[in-house]
C-alpha cells in the first residue's frame, strides 16, 4: 500500500520533533515528503530523509501530492488559511493548534467531512497525553459532567518552581528557552491557552459548543511568593486549573490560579506535567497525566494521529516480537509514582 505522504508546516520545536520520530521510528505507512517554513536554509535537516522537499512556498506544497498537512505553526493566521485550503483540496490535516480548533473546530470538521478528508488534533489538548482519543473512544460510553485539569505546561512549570522558591521572570524565560511557551507567552500566563483547551474538551466530552471568549481567564501573574506561603498555611499549593461543569443544562467554566490541597495528585504535578480529571455520570472519575508541553511529548500526539490516519479503519497487525519475562526489575518492590 502507498504510504501516507506528509507535509509539515512549521519546523519549530514540535515540527522538528515530529520529523525526528518519523525518521527514527519509521512508523508503518508514513513518509515525510515536504517541509514548509520560512528561511528553510536555516532549518534544513538532512537526517529527516533524502527525499524531503524543503520549501518556502506554501502554495507549492499545498498543490503537491502530499496527502496530509501537519500544521504546527500555531495562531489563527496564516495557519487557518492553509488548513482550509488543504481540506478544500481533499487532503487531511493534523494540527496541534488549540486556538484555531477552539474557535473554528466545528467549521473545519464540517469542511473536512464535505471534502472527504480528516481533521485530527490530538496534540491540541495536554500535549503528549492522549486525552482527546481517550474522550473520543474510551469514554464515548459515558456522560461527562465535570472536567478539572492542569492544561498549560508553562504555567505549571512556573508555579511549581515558584512553589519551591524561584522567581517568576527567570522561570518564564527558562520555559520560553525550552520551547514550552507560546510565541506570545501571554497566551500561557494569561490563561488563554488553557481556556482554548478547556473549550475543546467541553465540546468533545460534554458535547457543548462554547465561545472561548466567554471563559474569562485570570492570569497567574497575580500570584506572588506570599500567596504560596498563605497556601501552605492552609495545607495547599497553587496551580493554574481549568474547570468546567455541566448541571441540568447549565454550563460553568473557569481558568485561573487555584488553591489545591497538598494531598491531591494535582498538587504533585511538577514542570510541564498536565493532569486532566474527567468525571463521568456512570463511570466516575478518570485521570490522565503526563507531559503537556515540549517538542517530543507534543510530537508523540501528532505522530499518533498520523498513524491512526495511515491505519484508517483497516485492521492492521501490530508488529511485535516474542520476549521472555524476567522476575526482577532494576529496583524491585519500590514504586515511585
Ligand atoms: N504553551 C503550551 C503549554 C504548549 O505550555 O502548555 C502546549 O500546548
Amino acid at each position: 500500500l502507498r504510504p501516507l505522504r506528509i507535509a509539515i508546516f512549521g519546523f519549530g520545536t514540535v515540527g522538528s520533533s515530529v520529523a525526528r520520530i518519523v525518521a527514527e521510528c519509521k512508523p508503518e505507512g508514513l513518509q515525510l515528503t515536504h517541509v514548509f517554513n520560512r528561511n528553510v536554509a536555516r532549518k534544513r535537516a538532512d537526517w529527516a530523509g533524502p527525499s524531503v522537499v524543503w520549501s518556502e512556498d506554501a502554495d507549492a506544497v499545498l498543490a503537491s501530492d502530499a496527502d496530509v498537512i501537519v500544521e504546527l505553526m500555531g495562531g489563527l493566521d496564516p495557519a487557518g488559511g492553509f488548513i482550509r485550503r488543504a481540506l478544500e483540496a481533499g487532503k487531511s490535516v493534523v494540527t496541534a493548534n488549540k486556538k484555531l480548533i477552539a474557535f473554528h473546530g466545528v467549521e473545519l470538521e464540517r469542511l473536512a467531512a464535505r471534502h472527504g478528508g480528516h481533521l485530527k488534533y490530538g496534540a491540541a489538548v495536554a500535549g503528549g497525553i492522549p486525552v482527546i482519543p481517550g474522550v473520543e473512544q474510551g469514554l464515548a460510553g459515558d456522560r461527562i459532567e465535570k472536567i478539572e485539569g492542569i492544561l498549560n505546561g508553562t504555567c505549571n512549570f512556573i508555579l511549581s518552581k515558584m512553589d519551591a522558591g524561584a522567581e517568576y521572570a527567570p522561570v518564564l524565560a527558562e520555559a520560553q528557552a525550552k520551547g514550552y511557551a507560546e510565541a506570545d507567552p501571554t497566551e500561557d500566563v494569561g490563561g488563554f491557552d488553557a481556556r482554548a483547551k478547556l473549550a475543546i474538551l467541553m465540546r468533545l466530552a460534554m458535547r457543548v459548543e462554547v465561545d472561548p471568549d466567554e471563559i474569562v481567564p485570570r492570569p497567574i501573574t497575580e500570584v506572588t511568593a506570599v500567596d504560596f506561603s498563605y497556601a501552605r498555611d492552609l495545607g495547599c499549593t497553587i496551580r493554574q486549573v481549568a474547570r468546567a461543569q455541566k448541571t441540568n443544562g447549565n454550563v460553568a467554566a473557569t481558568v485561573g490560579p487555584t488553591l489545591i490541597d497538598l494531598h491531591s495528585p494535582m498538587a504533585w504535578s511538577r514542570g510541564t506535567e498536565n493532569m486532566v480529571i474527567l468525571s463521568g455520570h456512570y463511570g466516575g472519575d478518570v485521570v490522565f497525566s503526563g507531559h503537556g508541553a515540549g517538542g517530543h511529548p507534543t510530537a508523540v500526539a501528532v505522530v499518533s494521529d498520523l498513524v491512526a490516519l495511515a491505519h484508517g479503519s483497516r485492521r492492521v497487525e501490530i508488529p511485535s516480537q516474542k520476549a521472555k519475562v524476567e522476575a526482577e526489575f532494576d529496583v524491585p518492590h519500590y514504586i515511585r509514582f
